[in-house]
């Protein structure tokens, strides 16, 4: 595998989870697979979780790791060619990415949207240019529109947790005071599209997701009918997708926030949230808390996830070797 920026990289997903619980079973198996190997990961945004799972699969995975904040001591970068660059932007990303590419084997980028122009963060042209330019196998760690190693470490937890074939998971919106993008939830969608699970989508009018990720989806805009029977319950925040509204808050409305009377209502579901979460605006402090609450073990899936892609990406690249 040489790209890994969504659900479709990846082939049969029973494949790709059986591949996941062999590593869950013995993280360190595979410790000199990527000797004298080295990972770059290229943060344009700020993180805890894909930062500190990326970099332990690939430390288990016997990689050498290199981190870039491009944002905190490096030179600002440019992304759009043509611009004439009399700004604060000191550097082009078409110089910058074949110089980094020639310190690594392999490249990680965190790069979110914009919520500025619809266009140009639903074509990834930052993620794009650096599958285009590299010359190296590239990860998304959370791009404009998907959040990939998020999404498979969520499933790999809920098929660790369900209790019978077909579970019913929902995912809700839920209030959030700043405009976030909808990559999570976008990705989210796309993956349990991939299963055979009875998927919901839950979220006041306005916060339509694109088609092609609700795919299949049922869409349910009263919030506690979509609860009831559910087995897992997903939170996330997005800002509008459609039309003039897309970046924008429509409503902090906290009737939406998941709460313990909205969680009753449920097939005592599990409750799943990506992490960083704002208490109280998205989820209470009681759910969140409680012992049907998956946040820990999902975070702690992330190195699973990431270590999977990780080692399938060295297999290509020492395959090409041979
Ligand atoms: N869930 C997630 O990607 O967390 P970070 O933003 O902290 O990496």
């Amino acid at each position: 595998m040489r790209k890994f920026t969504s659900v479709h990289d990846l082939g049969p997903l029973g494949k790709a989870l059986e591949e996941a619980m062999e590593i869950k079973k013995d993280r360190f198996a595979d410790n000199e697979l990527g000797k004298n190997k080295t990972l770059l990961m290229i943060f344009f945004n700020s993180s805890l979780r894909t930062r500190l799972s990326t970099q332990k699969a690939a430390m288990n995975l016997g990689m050498n790791v290199i981190v870039l904040d491009v944002n905190q001591g490096a030179w600002k970068l440019e992304t759009e060619r043509g611009v004439i660059m009399d700004g604060d932007k000191a550097e082009h990303l078409l110089e910058a990415i074949p110089v980094m590419a020639s310190y690594c084997d392999i490249i990680g980028v965190r790069s979110f949207a914009g919520l500025k122009d619809k266009a140009e963060d639903y074509e990834e042209r930052v993620i794009e240019q650096f599958i285009k330019h590299s010359g190296k196998p590239v990860f998304s760690m959370e791009a404009a529109t998907r959040h990939p190693l998020q999404s498979f470490a969520d499933l790999i937890t809920i098929e660790e947790y369900k209790t019978k074939p077909r579970p019913k998971v929902v995912l809700t919106w839920a209030p959030h005071p700043r405009a976030l993008p909808q990559a999570v939830a976008n990705s989210f969608a796309e993956w349990m599209n991939e299963t055979a699970y009875e998927f919901v989508i839950t979220h006041p009018e306005g916060y339509e997701l694109d088609p092609k990720f609700v795919g299949n989806a049922r869409v349910e805009y009263d919030q506690r009918k979509a609860f009831e029977g559910a087995d897992f319950i997903y939170a996330k925040n997005w800002s509008a997708y459609t039309g003039n509204d897309y970046g924008k808050v429509l409503s902090t409305d906290r009737d939406w926030t998941v709460d313990a009377e909205k969680m009753a209502l449920t097939d005592n579901a599990y409750f799943m949230h990506c992490l960083p979460v704002r208490r109280n605006m998205i989820v209470t402090d009681d759910v969140i808390e409680s012992e049907r609450s998956l946040v820990i073990p999902e975070a702690a899936n992330r190195e699973i996830s990431a270590q999977t892609v990780l080692k399938r990406m060295l297999h290509a690249i020492n395959n090409a070797d041979k």
